[in-house]
């Protein structure tokens, strides 16, 4: 019986969170292990309305508070319906995004309080942490590059998302043990095989 583990994938748009996060779980599940691989916002009912409701509004029309506490809101109840039962279960669960994303986002880029965003992470998700966090890094105009359909976070300034990798790079740096950084602008096998390496002693 394997205890159970939690696996986060961060970066900004286009580093290829949902591909290596896709093709880890894919790769766990030929060696036995059993996945729950989903995504945020969503993952529940309440969130994929709230998902449609965050990225399909225009941009500049939702008010800052109103953006974090429906990705905190969303969160909370992934945590709680979907990523301690699994956890409970054995399984490992691949989340494609998480915590992280809301303190880069609207917290190191989007200029909110981070030591709130922080705060609101604490009630959202119970304390429960990452064991391993795979942060795919690649310079924001690259990955901008291969979004083909741009939602209303893709359609910010090129700046923003410059600052949003400064965020995420602070943040590995601040975490060290939880975060592996991850160069993302390298031949696709090449990168997941860096994936696999990262996750194999918490899978252990
Ligand atoms: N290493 C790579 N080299 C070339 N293309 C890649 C690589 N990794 C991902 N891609 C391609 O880039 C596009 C974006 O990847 P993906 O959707 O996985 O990124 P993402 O981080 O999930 O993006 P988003 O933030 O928009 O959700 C996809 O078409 C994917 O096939
Ligand atoms: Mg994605």
């Amino acid at each position: 019986m394997f205890k159970g583990i939690f696996i986060t994938f961060e970066g900004g748009e286009g580093s290829g969170k949902s591909t290596h996060s896709r093709l880890l779980a894919a790769w766990l599940r030929r060696r036995g292990r059993r996945v729950l691989h989903t995504r945020e916002p969503g993952g529940t009912v309440i969130g994929s309305k709230l998902r449609r409701i965050l990225l399909d509004s225009k941009p500049g029309s939702m008010d800052a508070v109103v953006e974090l506490l429906l990705y905190e809101a969303s969160r909370s109840v992934l945590v709680n319906e979907v990523i301690r039962p699994a956890l409970k279960a054995g399984k490992v669960v691949i989340l494609d995004r998480f915590q992280d994303s809301t303190w880069v986002y609207q917290g190191f880029a989007g200029g909110m309080d981070r030591k709130l965003v922080e705060q609101l992470g604490k009630i959202s998700t119970g304390g429960l942490q990452p064991d391993r966090t795979i942060l795919l890094d690649i310079p924001a105009r690259q990955g901008l590059s291969r979004v083909r359909r741009p939602n209303r976070m893709e359609a910010k300034p090129v700046s923003f998302h410059e600052k949003v990798r400064r965020g995420y790079l602070h943040l590995a740096k601040t975490n060290k043990k939880r975060i592996r950084l991850i160069r993302a602008d390298r031949p696709m096998a090449e990168v997941q095989e860096a994936v696999r390496k990262a996750v194999g002693n918490v899978l252990r």
